[in-house]
């Protein structure tokens, strides 16, 4: 098994370095209303000209840039340097003058001035698609009176029956001990916080190809940590011939999304 541990810092740091920005490399359908498409819609309804927003772990700015003709500013973090890189040097080619990427990393507050790199009452909107959750601490202090915080999570659910079947170091863990409702929730309250509504999702995510499958749970490994398609094959074609139907093979795809207000 790797001592790495999917979506730590060292396993994005190590992601960065193995594929030119943050994606899924996987080929696959989601059905409409997965959570992915609904959470850009509402984030396309909270924005306007007036809106200065935050982006809390941002990625390779790609969805940040997407929105930036649709607010006054957007100020976007991650703690990935690579990302930021990627993320800058797309903004300047595009001519984007109104986002402002910055690495820096939300998990402490190491200069004492809160875990947010943003002024007290500077944003209205406070925006995260699949980012951490511990800014939501300093959240309050950086809004202002009435400003929206709309995240998406990704919600772990339980791993496939034939999990088991594959080589470990493929294996999916199951969901850790809390629900990500309930993370989110107790993360809000230390921010002194609420959470006003959410949405779950739980959709089928289809692979029509037992390589696709393998490219889903080989994602972040470095090659020599696993066995290789030609190794792990029979295992995944058989999973194919047993659990599969005419599209191909439906895996669980959860997705949380929540709202919360500033009220002051
Ligand atoms: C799942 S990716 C999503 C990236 C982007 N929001 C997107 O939708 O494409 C999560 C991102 O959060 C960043 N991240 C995780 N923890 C962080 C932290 N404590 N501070 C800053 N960024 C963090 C990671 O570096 C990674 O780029």
């Amino acid at each position: 098994m790797t001592g790495v541990r999917p979506h730590s810092k060292e396993w994005y740091l190590r992601l960065s370095t193995l594929q030119q920005g943050y994606f899924y490399p996987w080929k696959s359908h989601l059905p409409p209303f997965n959570g992915e498409d609904v959470y850009i819609q509402m984030v396309h309804e909270l924005l306007s000209r007036e809106k200065d927003v935050l982006d809390a772990g941002c990625g390779h700015g790609e969805l940040t840039l997407s929105l930036a003709e649709r607010c006054r500013s957007i100020l976007a973090y991650d703690r990935t340097p690579g990302y930021i890189e990627l993320a800058e040097q797309a903004r300047a080619a595009q001519g984007i003058n109104n986002v402002r990427f910055v690495v820096w990393d939300s998990s402490e507050d190491v200069h004492g001035r809160g875990r947010l790199p943003a002024e007290e009452d500077s944003m209205d909107v406070l925006i995260s698609r699949r980012g951490p959750i511990n800014w939501l601490e300093d959240a309050r202090r950086v809004g202002r009176p009435g400003a929206v915080l709309l995240q998406l999570n990704p919600m772990p659910l339980p791993p496939p029956v034939w999990n088991n079947e594959l080589p470990e170091a493929l294996r999916w863990s199951g969901p850790g001990e809390f629900s990500m409702r309930q993370s989110v929730t107790y993360a809000l309250s230390l921010g002194g916080l609420e959470m006003d509504s959410c949405w779950t999702f739980e959709v089928p995510e289809t692979f029509a190809d037992p390589y696709e499958l393998y490219v889903l749970f080989s994602w972040g490994h470095l090659p020599e940590e696993i066995p290789s398609y030609e190794e792990a094959r029979p295992v995944f074609e058989s999973i194919f011939e047993r659990y599969g139907g005419p599209n191909g093979l439906k895996i669980d795809y959860g997705r949380l999304l929540w709202k919360a207000v500033v009220e002051k």
